[in-house]
Order: C-alpha cells, then structure tokens, then sequence
C-alpha cells in the first residue's frame, strides 16, 4: 500500500506528535490508552516520526490525555446518548473508533481541510461519521450541523492554538446554536502558554504558536453568557502518574500542590442551555 504525506508545519503538524505519542504508548505493555488505529496509521504515513520532538514522559502523557478526554466523552454519550458530536481539532485521533458510539450519535470531526483529507484518506468510512475541512473559527462552520439536536463538543489540545477573541466568539456561537449542551475541552494558563515554546518539545519541533492562555473555567463563565462550569480536571490527581520514574512521580506531584502549576493544564466540562 503506498505511503500518505503528510508535509505540515505550525499548528498543524502538532497533531503528528499526538498522533506519534498514542501509537508510541499503545505498543508499550499495559497501555493506559490503546490505540490501535493510531498504531496503523503512523505505519501509513510517510513522515519523519523521529522529528516530532517528543520527549522521554511525553507519550504517556498524550495517552493520559487522551485517556481522560474518552472516559469523560465516554460517559457523557452514555448519559446522553441523542446528540450530535463535534470533535473540534481532531487531527488523526481515532476517538470515534475506539468509543464506537451508538447509531443515535451523529459524530463530526473537524479540523483544517488538509488535515481532513489525510484523515479521510487513513480511516475508513463509518455510518453516523463526517468529516469537515474548515477552521473551527470559520464564522458559518456551525451551519454545517443540525440545530435541533443537542451538542456534545469535544476539543483536546485545540483552544491554545485560537486566538482569545475568536475562542471566545466560537464558544458563543456554539451556546447560541445549539438548544443544550455539553463541551469537554483542556486550556492551558498564559503561563503555560508562554513555557510551551520554551519547553514543549513537540510545539518547539513543530513551530507552533500558542496563543490562548485561560485561568480556568469561571473565566469562561465570565465570556460566555449561559456557559456553566460543572468541573476542571487537573492531570495531577490521575492514579496513571504511579507509573512514572519515581523522581518524575515526585516532581509532577510536588507541582500539583502548587495552585499556578496545578492549573498549568485543565480538561474543563461545561454545559448550556
Ligand atoms: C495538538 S493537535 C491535537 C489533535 C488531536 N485533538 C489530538 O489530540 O491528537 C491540535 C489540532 O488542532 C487543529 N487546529 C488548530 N487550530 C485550528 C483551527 N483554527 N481550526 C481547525 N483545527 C485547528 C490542528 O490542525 C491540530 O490537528
């Protein structure tokens, strides 16, 4: 079979370093997310994997992530099975595969159209599954999605990347589109956005920049009429950290009794309507 290219740079070609960390971490025994597809696809795409700039904890805590984002989307859908999924900034994450979401969700992965058009080019067609090649800032793109159905939102590893104002403008145009709604989404501080070009080797690598820093959820309440916060999830609680080398263990939880860099990283859940 040939070989995808899959030639990006910027904001782009992150998602090849999330994609590398998954496959990395699902080879490796007891995997905290298996992923299979991610495995295949990194096998299917013609790119200097090596050049992705991940660093020695850094797929673990891609597959953390990842972990975290399915089991709240997981739960969310099982709660709510009726709603139309909007997997904002998907890049090649293989989330609808590994939930296999029933026939009642309609599933939409959005991302760049170069970025859809590799994916759809990696991943077979399903039933209930769209793809859509357009900024998520894109003013219109929410006219792609039926508006009588609530809305479930998933986003992971996006809103850094937006700028403030159109972060804001799209989580406004999603509460006024949509009658209900659930979104799952991770922010990173203004602190941690500036750290990134300084220490994230996979945003370094890339030559991404990140531009979004939020302190958490009620600052979002603040921006968003009607957005409500039910929780902010900290990466430095997850029983998954007693598998790193005990002087990494140590450190990350040292830095999680430290309110500015417990909140360096957050999965928010919100809700509207
Ligand atoms: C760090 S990657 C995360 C990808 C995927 N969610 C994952 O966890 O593997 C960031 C993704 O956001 C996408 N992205 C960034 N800004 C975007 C925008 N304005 N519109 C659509 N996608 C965007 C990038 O193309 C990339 O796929």
């Amino acid at each position: 079979m040939a070989l995808e290219k899959a030639d990006f740079t910027g904001t782009r070609a992150t998602m090849l370093a999330t994609l590398h960390g998954r496959a990395l971490h699902s080879r490796t025994a007891n995997p905290v997310l298996r992923d299979p597809y991610a495995e295949e696809a990194v096998r299917r795409i013609d790119h200097d994997f090596g050049s992705t700039g991940l660093r020695r904890n850094d797929p673990l805590a891609i597959a953390v992530r990842g972990r975290v984002f399915d089991d709240l989307t997981a739960a969310r859908l099982a709660a709510d099975p009726e709603v139309t999924v909007l997997h904002l900034g998907c890049g090649l994450d293989s989330r609808v595969q590994r939930l296999d979401p029933p026939p009642s969700v309609e599933w939409y992965d959005v991302d760049f159209p170069e970025v859809i058009e590799l994916r759809n080019r990696i991943y077979p067609e399903r039933a209930h599954h769209h793809t859509i090649g357009s900024s998520v800032t894109a003013p219109d793109l929410l006219r792609a999605f039926p508006a009588d159905r609530p809305a479930l939102v998933v986003a992971e590893g996006l809103t850094m990347y937006l700028r403030p104002a159109e972060g804001v403008a799209l989580l406004r145009r999603i509460t006024e589109r949509f009658p209900r709604g659930h979104l799952i989404f991770d922010v990173q501080s203004p602190l941690a956005t500036r750290w990134a070009h300084l220490f994230n080797g996979a945003v370094r690598a890339a030559g991404a920049r990140l531009t979004w820093g939020v302190r958490g959820g009620r600052e979002l309440e603040r921006a968003v009429p009607g957005l409500v916060l039910d929780q902010e999830h900290t990466f430095f609680d997850v029983p998954e950290l007693d598998r790193l080398h005990p002087f990494y263990r140590a450190l990350v939880r040292g830095m999680g009794r430290v309110p500015a860099l417990r909140d360096l990283a957050l999965v928010l859940t919100m809700h509207f309507g």
